[in-house]
């Protein structure tokens, strides 16, 4: 039997809390007491300080990280440009892999698995929208990955923040904070800057990314809701300190960069994974899914999906994403009265979509499958299809449990999502006649009273009013 990511058990530990002050030493008296920055610092370590927000960041937004390491992060041979031809995450520079912005309704089959590459060079982008160098945007990846990166190998982006959810298999990731197992159903996000390394315990692996090219991820709010609701922040798991000791100068590990969507390398002679210690709130961490505290209608008309938000990523305009990390999991519709499925829709945000297992209930039938996605690009027109809306316009509304067994998700961005060459070619699995299926068989079914339409439409659409109550009415007509 092949090995499952349900057959791989936790085997790290970590401290809790999302956007918490961490602190963690491996080897005990690490960690300077009182001082960041020591003359000289406990057993011979070197102070180095992360910044993954301006110094001058206000106090809510401000991250940075504190690491007491063997050698410092600076140590190491110049970079030089890497496999252009294998490696390409910068359409923009790159006209034969420029971004298309279009308007049609998008959806791809599953994404192929490669057992041929590695982590770095399994990152494809499927769509995006902006610049890394700007600092502004984001980039939407499909990862399909075979191989264990190289034991003498590190990787980081200096283009943002990767929040990675995988379909399928498990990713042992090293970073320099510790490690993070990360299994189907968990997510992960590593901060722009941090340097890791995948491996595979499963074997291969495949899944989304969304890299965040401006600020970081946080909660959203959680309003009238109150103190807990949605991801809660105990839930999520920051690895706990945890070093390779290599500086002998006789091993060479190469350093590799995702510098403005170009693949760069250096190499240094000793491990990069040498953080003894570190304090501070910058830091990786990973998220259980199935600890979602699902929120919905318990009268009628379900709330919009921002609903389900696990993290968000503000813009500079309060309440508009750079991107949302949306979930649609198992949960129960009681609503009364209610057309149970999303709404037929028109969004100024764009809305890519993808599943990690199961059927989506907004869908019927094969089109949308796990390991595939779907994009509905900024106000092109989507929602349920025909055959869906059909079944849940005649269903009895008795309380029903949706999306067991199933995960979908969605990244929701401001900005409108082109999408590259790879995407709508290369990766051969954009589907044709998705809207010819969908929605084209739409029938209009409006008719005027005069010709026996029905002006109440479904018995009981308007609500027991006060009016009602007054006179013993039950509201149904
Ligand atoms: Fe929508």
């Amino acid at each position: 039997m092949p090995v499952t990511a349900f057959d791989i058990p936790e085997k790290y530990t970590y401290q809790n809390g999302f956007n918490a002050y961490h602190e963690t030493e491996a080897v005990p008296g690490a960690l300077p007491i009182g001082a960041n920055n020591p003359q000289k610092a406990p057993l011979g370590l070197y102070n180095e300080k992360l910044s993954g927000t301006a110094f001058t960041a206000p106090r809510n937004e401000n991250q940075q990280t504190w690491l007491y390491r063997i050698l410092p992060a600076s140590s190491h041979s110049d970079f030089s440009p890497r496999e252009s031809a294998t490696y390409n995450t910068n359409p923009e520079n790159k006209p034969h892999e420029r971004i298309h912005q279009i308007p049609n309704q998008l959806r791809w089959d599953p994404f192929d698995l490669d057992e041929g590459v590695d982590w770095v060079h399994s990152l494809h982008l499927l769509a995006g929208a902006g610049d890394p160098a700007m600092k502004s945007g984001l980039g939407i990846y499909i990862f399909a990955v075979g191989k264990d990166m190289d034991p003498h190998e590190a990787f980081y982006s200096a283009d943002g923040d990767f929040l990675i959810v995988p379909q399928h298999g498990v990713l042992d990731i090293q970073t320099e904070f510790g490690h993070l197992l990360v299994r189907p159903n968990e997510v992960c996000v590593i901060p722009r800057g941090i340097r890791y390394r995948v491996t595979l315990p499963s074997g291969p692996a495949r899944g989304y990314i969304c890299e965040l090219y401006q600020g970081h991820f946080q909660l959203p709010e959680l309003g009238p809701m109150g103190s807990n609701a949605l991801a809660n922040s105990r839930d999520f798991q920051a690895p706990i300190a945890a070093f390779d000791e290599d500086h002998s100068g006789s091993t060479t590990y190469t350093l590799l960069s995702k510098f403005a969507g170009d693949l760069f390398a250096a190499t240094q002679t000793h491990t990069p994974f040498d953080v003894v210690a570190w304090h501070g709130n910058y830091y990786p961490y990973k998220y259980d899914l199935g600890r979602f505290n699902t929120m919905g209608s318990i009268s009628y008309d379900h709330p919009d999906p921002s609903i389900f938000t696990v993290l968000t990523a503000p813009s500079d305009h309060a309440g508009t994403a750079v991107a949302d990390f949306v979930i649609f999991p198992p949960r129960w519709l009681v609503a009364e009265d209610t057309f149970r499925p999303p709404w037929y829709h028109r969004n100024t945000m764009s809305e890519f979509m993808g599943l990690i297992g199961g059927q989506y209930d907004a869908k019927t039938g094969g089109g949308f499958q796990p390991g595939g996605a779907s994009l509905h690009n900024v106000m092109s027109g989507h929602g349920p299809d025909a055959v869906t809306h059909e079944k849940a316009s005649a269903a009895e509304l008795k309380p029903v449990k949706v999306g067991e067994g199933s995960m979908a998700f969605m990244f929701e961005s401001c900005f409108m999502v082109g999408v590259t060459d790879w995407g709508l070619k290369t990766c051969r699995k954009l589907q044709e006649g998705y809207n010819a299926e969908s929605w084209e068989p739409l029938k209009a079914r409006f008719r005027r009273p005069e010709e026996g339409g029905n002006v109440n439409g479904t018995k009981g659409h308007r609500r027991v009013e006060a009016t009602d109550y007054l006179t013993g009415s039950s509201g149904d007509q």
